[in-house]
């Protein structure tokens, strides 16, 4: 007959059961996908930027063999129709009825900030791939979220660099959001320090695509340079009608976005400026060359700039995946892999500020055909020091 168990062996006994637990549910884990929540724009101005970080994303998760962390993937698509009126909706949508395990997005700096809210509000992950807008790493900055592509101030700050090196004064011209406005400031901050003094800050709405006002009055005012920030479709016309306004040759345009993936579109408007970003054609390294045929092999056209950042998230969340062998509960252990990251990533070498802000080169591009030509790095490792940021 069995005796009663004593107290110290049921202690062993349910030590043993709860050891058997954790082991079938780590088992579970790693046939179970993570959610991938892709909540980025198809629609709108910016469709194709949300097309290209999408490709990026998927691309490195194909090089993984579909899996992450050691665990498939499965996403869950949203178009945010960069409309921050719509982005509480949506990325709640994506948190509390799919239960994504990460929220990667988007291209909007509105919409972005929104996601950060819902982000902390849930403590969801969120990797955001594009959108710049600097409270998302300074005043709203938390252990959950990270940025893989800029905050607006850098590739501002970068681009007044450049252009202090060769004018004495500059006019902006940008969209009336966060992203114009920070990017304003950056470019001011840069181009004043270096000797610089910006005149005028013209501006208009988002997505607004009436330009020639505001060409007629920079024409007017005659400065020795011009800033602008627009991006996506709304690039494309500008660059065209600042051509056909014959500014180009008198007014040189600065920029950063304004000819990322659009030069085709752009043709001989857009040749020859100069531009500033943090990946460019020509930038030299293996992974960069690996990356440029992967990714025209299953798109049938070259990469840019935002499918650099797309596949740079998935490779960010990778890093924290395989830190805790694909178990998504282990939240602070994937955060402390995230935020030690040292990437190889087709840009360069990208690693992050403590508040989760990528610290990368910047360089100077000169389009050609349909390329962006990198000529020179005009910041090394720039960080933005986003004092507001109190974790
Ligand atoms: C933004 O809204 O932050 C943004 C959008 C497109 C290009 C760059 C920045």
């Amino acid at each position: 007959m069995s005796r009663p168990l004593s107290l110290n062996a049921w202690a062993r006994a349910a030590a043993a059961l709860a050891v058997a637990a954790a082991g079938v549910s780590a088992q579970a884990q790693s046939s179970t996908p993570v959610k991938v929540g892709l909540m980025l724009p198809s629609s709108g101005t910016f469709a194709d930027l949300g097309k290209w970080t999408n490709n990026g994303f998927r691309l490195y998760v194909e090089e993984q063999g579909g899996k992450l962390g050691g665990r498939p993937v499965e996403y869950v698509v949203l178009d945010d129709e960069s409309d921050p009126s719509k982005a509480n909706e949506n990325a709640n949508r994506l948190v509390k009825r799919d239960k994504v395990d990460v929220l990667v997005g988007t291209i909007h700096s509105g919409v972005a900030s929104t996601m950060a809210k819902v982000a902390r509000e849930t403590n969801t992950l969120l990797i955001v791939p594009n959108a710049g807008a600097g409270e998302i790493t300074g005043a709203m900055c938390a252990p959950n979220v990270f940025r893989t592509s800029f905050s607006n101030w850098q590739p501002g700050y970068a681009s007044g660099v450049l252009a202090a090196k060769k004018h004495k004064t500059a006019v902006t011209i940008s969209w009336k959001y966060a992203a114009g406005d920070e990017s304003v400031k950056g470019f001011r901050e840069a181009f004043e320090k270096g000797g610089g003094k910006v005149l005028k800050d013209l501006n208009l709405p988002f997505p607004n695509v009436e330009f020639q006002p505001l060409l007629t009055e920079l024409a007017t005012i005659k400065p020795e340079a011009a800033y602008v920030f627009v991006a996506g479709a709304g690039q494309v016309k500008f660059v065209k009608d600042y051509a056909a306004a014959g500014l180009k040759t008198s007014i040189p345009l600065y920029g950063a976005f304004i000819t990322e993936g659009t030069l085709a579109a752009q043709g001989e408007a857009a040749s020859g400026l100069q531009t500033v970003l943090h990946y460019a054609d020509g930038v030299k390294n293996p992974k960069n060359e690996k990356f440029i045929a992967a990714y025209t092999k299953a798109f049938g056209s070259a990469p840019n700039l935002f499918a650099v950042q797309g596949y740079d998230s998935a490779q960010l969340y990778d890093v924290g995946l395989k830190a805790v062998k694909g178990d998504t509960r282990k939240k602070a252990e994937m955060i402390k892999a995230m935020e030690s990251a040292k990437i190889e990533s087709p840009r360069g070498p990208l690693s992050f500020s403590k508040s989760h802000n990528p610290v990368q080169d910047f360089y100077v591009r000169v389009a050609r055909g349909n390329q962006n030509v990198m000529t020179d790095t005009i910041v090394k490792g720039l960080n933005d020091p986003s004092p507001d940021c109190k974790p």
